[in-house]
């Protein structure tokens, strides 16, 4: 309970107003301000930039200090010594499993991995050029016709099979919507492979004959889906948040996450900053892309940098540039032009007052991208990518927000619209 208390004077009320203090085992101190609506007060806080929605015991993370725990274990080590499947038993459990538990894990996620016949239907409504991110929207909601029935979202149990459900179908989904653009036929996945080897078998493989998935590439994938797995309360999980709130069925959730997610401004910005880079196209035209991005009159953004909670680089941006360097070196494409302008578009944005002033640093979007063209990813698909790899902590968050009494969510507002007026009389 609180151990410390905030005292509010305010004119026009009469005394002070106590208000407890809360204190988490990282991070900063919260003020319990639900006292404030007894006194007929709201607080104002557009955008949550400092609101803490709720109580959470799987990741941490320090913007100051660049750090990011889950489970308290920090991503660097976790994307250089685990694995994704790991991972997401960390974020289900709370703890890394023993390789008993780890076996198990990985047996069932890869018994889960189909879905049913009747989904590849869904594809035939789409146009070839559809984005796939609104066909995920769409296949993932879906899904709910498939299950709603036979989930009590009370159950653990219930809940923990519809977690595996949804890290094992997830690749399959993606790389059928990848399938679909390109018009070759849907690859089943193959349970004797790894997570990483079966999503990029999906993608690549063809009915036609072999296909042998680069190790080094199925690191790199896996890599990238331990680094995109959970990050906290961002837009699209305190959208599945809200949503799992009113006791939605989780696969509606997850669409709403996976829809929240597609924002240039989060996880839209992999596929951003591809085409930022594609249209800077030289080294030479940096500066002038550099002013337009300080520009306050001009929309354009550095796609990539800047980050609402890092004022330090993002950790994860520091390890996927250092296997961004592995995954193009053992491609031998090291010189690849993207990466060269990415390079110097960080070093001189790094050196620029501007963002320096701002605390504007890299994100885990800003090579991603070059790492994900290199292993053969159309830049459409990136955030599609973003999205299965962010499944295991959107799930994880709405199992943890189940697994507790709650509540509703229900903000509330400042309104400054009419006073009360009478309709005029005819
Ligand atoms: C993700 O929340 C998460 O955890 C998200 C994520 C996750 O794992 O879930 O980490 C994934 O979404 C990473 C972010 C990807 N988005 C981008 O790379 C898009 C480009 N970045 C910006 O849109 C922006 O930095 C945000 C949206 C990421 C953060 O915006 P904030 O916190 O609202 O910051 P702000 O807009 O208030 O910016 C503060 C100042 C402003 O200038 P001033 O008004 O003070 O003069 O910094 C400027 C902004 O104009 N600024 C930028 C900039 N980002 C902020 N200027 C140029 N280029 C940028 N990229």
């Amino acid at each position: 309970m609180a151990d410390k208390k905030a005292r509010l004077t305010v004119d026009g009320l009469e005394g002070e107003i106590e208000l407890p203090v809360y204190s988490g085992t990282e991070g900063p101190d919260v003020i319990d301000v639900r006292p404030l609506t007894g006194q007929g007060l709201f607080t104002y806080d557009p955008g949550f930039v400092s609101t803490a929605a709720c109580e959470s015991k799987l990741t941490y993370i320090d913007g100051g200090k660049g750090i990011l725990l889950h489970g308290g274990y920090p991503i660097e080590q976790l994307a250089n010594h685990s694995d994704y499947l790991e991972v997401c038993y960390l974020l289900l459990n709370g703890e890394l499993p023993t390789p008993e538990e780890k076996e198990e894990f990985v047996n069932i996620v890869s018994n889960h991995t189909m879905v049913h016949e009747q989904m590849s239907h869904f594809f035939n409504g789409f146009r070839r050029d559809a984005h796939p991110m609104a066909i995920m929207v769409a296949c993932v909601g879906a899904l709910s016709a498939f299950y709603h029935d036979s989930l009590d979202i009370n159950d653990a149990h219930h809940r923990e099979v519809c977690a595996y459900r949804l890290i094992a179908k997830m690749p399959t989904l993606a790389a059928m919507c990848y399938k679909y653009s390109i018009g070759q036929p849907f690859m089943y996945p193959r349970n004797e492979l790894s997570y990483a080897e079966n999503f990029l078998h999906m993608m690549f493989a063809t009915p036609c004959g072999e296909y042998k998935v680069s190790p080094t590439l199925a690191r790199a994938m896996d890599k990238i889906f331990v680094l995109h797995a959970d990050h906290e309360q961002n837009a699209s999980t305190s959208t599945v948040r809200l949503a799992g709130s009113s006791g939605a069925n989780p696969f509606a959730c997850i669409a709403a996450g996976i829809a929240a997610l597609w924002g240039p401004a989060h996880g839209g910005a992999n596929e951003a900053v591809l085409v930022m880079l594609e249209e800077i196209g030289d080294e030479a035209n940096i500066p002038e892309f550099i002013e337009r991005a300080k520009d306050p009159n001009d929309p354009f953004r550095l796609m990539g940098f800047g980050h609402r909670v890092y004022r330090n680089f993002d950790p994860r941006a520091k390890v996927m540039k250092q296997t961004c360097d592995e995954v193009l070196a053992e491609l031998g494409i090291e010189n690849d032009p993207l990466l060269k302008i990415a390079k110097r578009l960080e070093q001189i944005a790094l050196e620029d007052d501007y963002f320096v002033e701002r605390k504007l640093y890299p994100n885990v979007d800003f090579y991603s991208g070059i790492i994900l063209k290199a292993i053969g990813i159309p830049t459409s698909m990136f955030t599609v990518i973003f999205a299965l790899s962010r499944t295991i902590g959107w799930i994880s968050h709405w199992n943890e927000f189940h697994s507790s009494p709650n509540k509703i969510g229900r903000p509330r507002q400042l309104y400054t619209g009419p006073k009360f007026r009478d309709y005029p009389s005819k």
